[in-house]
C-alpha cells in the first residue's frame, strides 16, 4: 500500500553537505518527498520528539546532538514507505549497517548516525504531525 513515513537528515549529515545526496537516494528508491523544511531544533522540540527515549542513558547526548545544528525534516510517500525507508537507512549503528545504506556510507557512530526514520506506521503518523500541519503536506497526483 502507499504509505507515508517521516525522515530527518541529522546535524552531522547537514554539516557534511549531504542533503542532496540523501534526497537522491530517496528519489531513486521511488520515495517521493511530499513535505520538507530545515529547522534548528530547540531543546524542548528535541526532548518532545524523542520522549520515548527519555529514560535511556543516551538521551541527554541525543538531545544535545540533535540541537547542535540544523536538520532537514521531510515526509516521504511511496509503496511500503516505512519499511523501504528503513532499508535505505540501514541499521541504527553504522557498524551493523549493510553496504550501500545511508548509515554505512555517511554515519560515523550510533550517536551521530546521519538520518532518522519512523519505525512503524503509527510512529510515522505521530512524527509527521509533530512537525507538519495537514496543509504542509503535498500529495502527489502525478
Ligand atoms: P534515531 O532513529 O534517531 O532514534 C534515537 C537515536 O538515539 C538513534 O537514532 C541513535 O542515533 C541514538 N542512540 C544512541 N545510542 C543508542 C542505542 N544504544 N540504541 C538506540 N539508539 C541509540
Amino acid at each position: 500500500a502507499i504509505e507515508r513515513t517521516f525522515s530527518i537528515i541529522k546535524p552531522d549529515a547537514v554539516a557534511k553537505n549531504l542533503i542532496g545526496a540523501i534526497y537522491h537516494r530517496f528519489e531513486t528508491a521511488g520515495l517521493k518527498i511530499v513535505a520538507a523544511k530545515m529547522v534548528h531544533l530547540s531543546q524542548e522540540q528535541a526532548e518532545g520528539f524523542y520522549a520515548e527515549h527519555s529514560e535511556r542513558p543516551f538521551f541527554k547526548a541525543l538531545v544535545s546532538f540533535m540541537t547542535s545544528g540544523p536538520v532537514m525534516v521531510q515526509v516521504l510517500e511511496g509503496e511500503n514507505a516505512v519499511l523501504r525507508h528503513r532499508e535505505i537507512m540501514g541499521a541504527t549503528n553504522p557498524a551493523d549497517a549493510l553496504a550501500g545504506t545511508l548509515r554505512a556510507d555517511y554515519a560515523d557512530s550510533i550517536d551521530e548516525n546521519a538520518v532518522h526514520g519512523s519505525d512503524a506506521a503509527a510512529s510515522a503518523a505521530r512524527e509527521i504531525a509533530y512537525f507538519f500541519s495537514d496543509e504542509e503536506l503535498c500529495p502527489r497526483t502525478r
